[in-house]
C-alpha cells in the first residue's frame, strides 16, 4: 500500500478527477467535508463498501452515510416523504443527514446499509466534496476517516495518520470548518427521531418538522454503536453457526474452498476464503438464502481476524434466538 504522506494531495481539480476515477475502480478516497474528513467508496459496489469496513477496522458493521451532489440523486435510493423534502429543501446541502426507507430498486450496497430496509442520505456543502461527488457521479459511502476508536479527523493530516495506509488517495482541502460530524434524523419510522447531534440544532430540525424523539442518550447507552438500536438485519430462518455438517432442508452459506455438499442450495461468501469478498456479500446471500422452503441456514466457520470479526458479530446476532 501507498505511504501514507505521498498520498495526500491538493484538493485541485485534476487530482479530485483522478480521486473520482479510483472510486469507479472500487478503491477508497479521503475526502474533506464540511463536517469531518471521509473515507469514500463507491457505494453501489459491495466491494469498496466492504473495503471501508476493513479499513476502518470496526469490530461491526454499522450502516454508513451515503452522500450524493445532488438532492435529486438521493431521491432515487431512498423515499422522501413530506418532512424529510422539507428538511432536505432547508439544510442540504449541508450537515444533515436523513434515514429514509430504500427505494425498492435501492443501486445502494446492502452492506451499507447493514442489511437494514432503510440507508442513511446526506449532500454536503464542502466544494471538494461537491466536485468529487459530482465527477464520480456515484453515490459515496463515507464513514468519518479514522480508524475504530479514533477520533474523527479534521485535517488531512489527521486521517494519513490514522488511515493513510489504506487508501489511493487523501485530499487535502485545509481543516474542516464545522468540525464534528453531521445530525442524523431518522425518518424511517412512525416517528421521527434524533439518532446524532450534530452542527444542525435540534431545534432547527423541530422548527420545520415538530418534535422529535431523542435517541442519542438511549444509543450511547448502549452496546451496540448510534443508530442501531432499533432493529438489525436477521433472517427468518434459523442459523446455525460454525457448521460442519449439513443437515437435510438445510441451505448451506460456506466459505472457502471447500464448502460443504449436500446442501438444498449453496451460496460461498467468497471460495477463494477472502474476508473482504465475503463481507461484500453477506447480506445479499444471506437474503438469497433466506427462503421458506429451507428448514435453516447452516454457515461455515468464518475465521475470526480482520473484518472476519465483524462478519461473525452479524452472524451472532443473526443467530440469536428471537
Ligand atoms: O459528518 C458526517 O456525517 C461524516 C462525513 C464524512 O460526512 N460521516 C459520518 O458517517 O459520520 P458515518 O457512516 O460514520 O455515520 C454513521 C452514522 C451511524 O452512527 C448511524 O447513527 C447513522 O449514521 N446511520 C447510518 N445509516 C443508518 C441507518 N440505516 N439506520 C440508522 N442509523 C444510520
Ligand atoms: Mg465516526
Amino acid at each position: 500500500m501507498a505511504d501514507p504522506h505521498t498520498i495526500v494531495v491538493p484538493a485541485d481539480e485534476a487530482n479530485i478527477g483522478k480521486a473520482a476515477s479510483h472510486l469507479l475502480a472500487g478503491e477508497l478516497v479521503v475526502f474533506p467535508t464540511e463536517t469531518v474528513y471521509g473515507l469514500g467508496g463507491d457505494a453501489t459496489n459491495d466491494m469498496a463498501v466492504a473495503r471501508i469496513f476493513d479499513a476502518k477496522g470496526r469490530p461491526r458493521f454499522n450502516p454508513l452515510i451515503v452522500h450524493f451532489a445532488q438532492p435529486a440523486q438521493a431521491r432515487l435510493q431512498a423515499r422522501f416523504d413530506q418532512p424529510a423534502d422539507r428538511l432536505a429543501a432547508i439544510f442540504w446541502p449541508g450537515p444533515l443527514t436523513l434515514v429514509l426507507p430504500r427505494q425498492r430498486d435501492c443501486q445502494i450496497s446492502l452492506l451499507a446499509s447493514a442489511g437494514l430496509e432503510t440507508i442513511a442520505v446526506r449532500v454536503p456543502s464542502h466544494p471538494v466534496a461537491h466536485s468529487l461527488l459530482a465527477a464520480c457521479g456515484r453515490p459515496v459511502a463515507a464513514p468519518s476517516a479514522n480508524v475504530s476508536g479514533k477520533v474523527s479527523p479534521t485535517t488531512a493530516g489527521h486521517a494519513a495518520e490514522t488511515i493513510g495506509a489504506k487508501v489511493a488517495m487523501i485530499l487535502d482541502g485545509g481543516p474542516c470548518g464545522i468540525g464534528i460530524e453531521s445530525t442524523v434524523i431518522d425518518l424511517s419510522g412512525e416517528t421521527a427521531a434524533l439518532l446524532r447531534h450534530g452542527a444542525v440544532l435540534e431545534e432547527e430540525v423541530t422548527a420545520v418538522i415538530g418534535p422529535v424523539i431523542d435517541r442519542t442518550r438511549l444509543s450511547t447507552a448502549r452496546p451496540g454503536s448510534p443508530g442501531m438500536l432499533a432493529s438489525h438485519y436477521a433472517p427468518d430462518l434459523p442459523l446455525r453457526l460454525d457448521a460442519r455438517n449439513v443437515d437435510p432442508g438445510e441451505a448451506l452459506l460456506a466459505f472457502g474452498p471447500h464448502a460443504m455438499s449436500g446442501a438444498a442450495e449453496t451460496r460461498n461468501l467468497s471460495a477463494r476464503g477472502d474476508l473482504v469478498e465475503a463481507a461484500a456479500n453477506l447480506f445479499a446471500m444471506l437474503r438469497t438464502l433466506d427462503r421458506p422452503e429451507f428448514s435453516g441456514i447452516a454457515v461455515m466457520p468464518i475465521p475470526e481476524r480482520g473484518i472476519g470479526r465483524a462478519i461473525n458479530d452479524r452472524l451472532r446476532r443473526a443467530a440469536a434466538p428471537r
